[in-house]
C-alpha cells in the first residue's frame, strides 16, 4: 500500500516534472517501477538485506529514496541541487517516509558526514546517469565485499571488482517510458 502510494504520488508529478541542468549533471527522474524492480530483485537474490543502508548518489527529487524507504531500507540521498533537496524533503514528508536527503556532493566526505553514515556502511548504491565512475572507483577501494550497485546502463562501469550479477528486464509498467534492461552489480 505504501509503495503503491509512492508510485501514484510520483506518477502524478511526472506530468509537470522538467529535466534540469544542475552544477554537477542533469536531473532526469527514474521510473519508480524500475527502482522497485531492481531492489526487489536484489532482495530476492539475497544480496540486499532488509535492513541494508541504501544511497542514491545524485538523488534528484528523492523518488528512489522514497521507494527504498517504503521497502523498509535505511534510505538516503545526496543531491547537489538545493531546490531538488527541498522538493525531496517535501515529498518524503507528504508520503510519511523516513528517508533522508542531504545537500552535497556524493564525491565528497562532507555529504556522508551530514548523513552520519560512512561510505563503507552503505550496502546498496544507486546512480542514474551522473558521475558513476568516481563512485565505482571508490566502491572498488573502500566498500566491503558484497556491496551492491544498481544501474540503468551497464556500459557505465567496467571494473573487474564490480561484476554484473543480474540483468533485469524492465517490466511493462516502466517499459512504456524506457526500453532495455536494468543492472545489478556486486563488489567482489
Ligand atoms: C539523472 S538525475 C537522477 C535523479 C534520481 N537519482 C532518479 O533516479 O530519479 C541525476 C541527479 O544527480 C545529481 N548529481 C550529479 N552529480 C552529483 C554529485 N556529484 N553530487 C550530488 N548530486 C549529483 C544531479 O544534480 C541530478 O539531480
Amino acid at each position: 500500500m505504501l509503495l503503491q502510494n509512492v508510485h501514484e504520488y510520483f506518477a502524478s508529478l511526472d506530468q509537470s516534472v522538467q529535466t534540469k541542468v544542475t552544477s554537477e549533471g542533469t536531473f532526469m527522474p527514474s521510473s519508480t517501477h524500475d527502482i522497485t524492480l531492481m531492489l526487489d530483485t536484489a532482495m530476492q537474490l539475497g544480496i540486499v538485506r532488509p535492513e541494508a543502508t541504501f544511497l542514491d548518489a545524485g538523488s534528484g527529487d528523492g523518488r528512489s529514496v522514497a521507494v527504498a524507504s517504503a521497502l523498509g531500507l535505511r534510505a538516503y540521498g545526496i543531491e547537489v541541487d538545493g531546490d531538488l533537496v527541498k522538493e525531496s524533503r517535501i515529498h518524503l514528508q507528504q508520503l510519511g517516509l523516513a528517508g533522508v536527503v542531504v545537500a552535497g556532493n556524493f564525491k565528497e566526505d562532507a555529504a556522508y558526514d551530514q548523513m552520519g553514515v560512512t561510505f563503507d556502511q552503505i550496502g546498496v548504491f544507486y546512480n542514474f546517469a551522473n558521475g558513476v565512475h568516481p563512485l565505482a572507483v571508490r566502491m572498488s577501494d573502500q566498500s566491503p565485499s558484497g556491496t551492491v550497485l544498481l544501474l540503468q546502463d551497464f556500459s557505465e562501469v567496467n571494473s573487474p571488482s564490480l561484476p554484473l550479477v543480474q540483468r533485469v528486464q524492465r517490466n511493462h509498467e516502466s517499459a512504456d517510458r524506457v526500453r532495455g534492461s536494468l543492472y545489478i552489480l556486486q563488489k567482489r
